[in-house]
């Protein structure tokens, strides 16, 4: 049974991170959106936390325990709700969920652990700035 505790609902208290829509463009031979569309959402959505938090460049180092559940149809609404889960030194991991809204059907369709790393203008890591607790807290 899906509630709001085990993350399989869509968290109406929660703003998405980013929406579209699965356009006709996206699908792959059999009329299903193409995972690898959505896998480029993911890792945009985890991206805006990162980019955020680092307060400038970052690269995509690791893709964890990508998940696919559902599949996505055309004209699903797509939210990608992303969460800070560690800060290290240099990177940042984000869980990143992704919903399909349809009429009269919500599914999480798609989750994964996403790891970024802080990069200069040379594409080296970096450290991550300071933040105050309060700023940390919006990302958690
Ligand atoms: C990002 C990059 C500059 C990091 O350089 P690096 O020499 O690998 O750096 P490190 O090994 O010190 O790792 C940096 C951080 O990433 C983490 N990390 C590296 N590989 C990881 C992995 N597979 N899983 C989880 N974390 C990882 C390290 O633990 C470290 O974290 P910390 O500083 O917070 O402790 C380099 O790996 C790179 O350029 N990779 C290619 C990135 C890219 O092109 N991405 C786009 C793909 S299309």
């Amino acid at each position: 049974m899906s509630s709001p505790e085990n993350g399989t609902e869509f968290p109406r208290n929660r703003q998405p991170t980013m929406r579209t829509v699965a356009m006709p463009a996206d699908t792959n031979p059999y009329g299903q959106i193409f995972g690898g569309w959505i896998m480029a959402q993911m890792d945009l959505a985890g991206s805006v936390l990162a980019i955020e938090y680092a307060q400038g460049r970052v690269a995509t180092v690791a893709v964890h325990s990508m998940e696919f559940h559902q599949p996505v149809t055309v004209g699903d609404l797509v939210s990608s709700f992303a969460r800070i889960e560690r800060i290290g030194t240099t990177s940042i991991t984000v869980r990143v969920e992704v919903f399909a809204q349809r009429p009269a059907l919500c599914v999480k369709v798609t989750e994964a652990v996403i790891v970024y790393v802080a990069v200069d203008g040379e594409g080296q890591r970096r450290p991550l700035p300071e933040h105050e607790p309060a700023f940390q807290s919006v990302y958690g």
